[in-house]
């Protein structure tokens, strides 16, 4: 942790030229990050080779799962009284559930932002290897599924109509798109946050797939994090009031949709933690990979 306050609000005001200033700076920091990217695999060199590090060496509970079916009857969607479900069985539908909302999302905008060789503004370029990263990081959630014996988990499409208005989402013009797109970053580096230490308490008794857990889903935060500066950066003075205004509904009604989730996190603390985000609760080797606005940097 930080001893100092290093940071300022992820809300901290910008100017036009910080902002263009700090597109430059992210765009470089992008390519080095996940390296050269493969479109037609919606993939990354480095992402791809942390995962192939993964899937090389992996670990196994040292107790395996003793209902895998109570995970597979509620993974869609909730079957049983989830107060009848144990904490592990809640945490991997919660995880499946943030995921593949996550998915939904990525899914419906790859096909109508412009492909690589098409992007021609930095923030287009910017936005195309975003997309590439979270493609990453479904897999880095399956992978932590399948870390905990899940290998039967699939990808769900939502109903025909969600689906359709994720696809609506990324076509919108970017004063209305910009603040809800900021926020649900937001929303997933704090739930994220909280993930992280609820696998002290569920996974107390399985140190090796505790840390390896800890260890994907860092990989998946380093990115979020970078995210949330970066889509911060599109945004003006009065785009920043109204998403503060965001925070609380949005994560509201996100985590309503998610019946696992009350029963595991606090959901008050967890909006709080979306309204003070400063990244000065972030590890220092967190940060050290990650991607931070300058305006945000004291
Ligand atoms: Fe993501
Ligand atoms: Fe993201």
């Amino acid at each position: 942790m930080n001893q100092q306050k290093n940071y300022r609000s992820v809300f901290s005001s910008a100017t036009r030229q910080e902002r263009e200033n700090n597109f430059k700076d992210y765009w470089e920091f992008t390519q080095q990050h996940g390296g050269e990217l493969f479109e037609g695999d919606k993939d990354l060199a480095k992402k791809r080779a942390k995962l192939k590090y993964f899937q090389d060496n992996q670990v196994k509970l040292r107790q395996p799962l003793a209902d895998p079916d109570a995970f597979y009857r509620n993974y869609v969607e909730m079957q049983d009284a989830p107060e009848t479900l144990n904490k592990m069985t809640l945490m991997l539908g919660a995880i499946y559930k943030f995921a593949r909302h996550e998915w939904v999302g990525i899914k419906g905008a790859w096909d109508v932002v412009p492909d690589m060789a098409n992007s021609h503004s930095i923030e287009d370029k910017i936005s195309r290897i975003h997309l590439a990263e979270e493609f990453c990081h479904v897999r880095l959630f399956d992978e932590m599924l399948k870390t905990c014996g899940l290998d039967k988990v699939e990808w769900v499409p939502l109903t025909p109509f969600k689906e359709k208005v994720y696809e609506q989402f990324p076509k919108f013009p970017g004063f209305l798109m910009d603040a809800p797109a900021f926020v649900t970053e937001l929303m997933g580096v704090t739930f994220y946050c909280h993930l992280y230490d609820i696998f002290d308490d569920v996974l107390a008794d399985e140190p090796e797939v505790k840390a390896r857990l800890k260890a994907l889903l860092d990989e998946i935060t380093i990115d979020e994090v970078a995210h949330v500066g970066q889509r911060r950066n599109f945004i003006g003075p009065i785009g920043m009031k109204v998403s503060k205004a965001l925070v609380k509904p949005f994560y509201t009604m996100f985590f309503a949709d998610i019946p696992e989730v009350a029963l595991l996190f606090d959901v008050p603390q967890m909006i709080e933690d979306g309204r003070r985000f400063d990244f000065n609760e972030l590890p220092d080797e967190m940060v050290a990979r990650s991607w931070i606005p300058s305006y945000c940097v004291n």
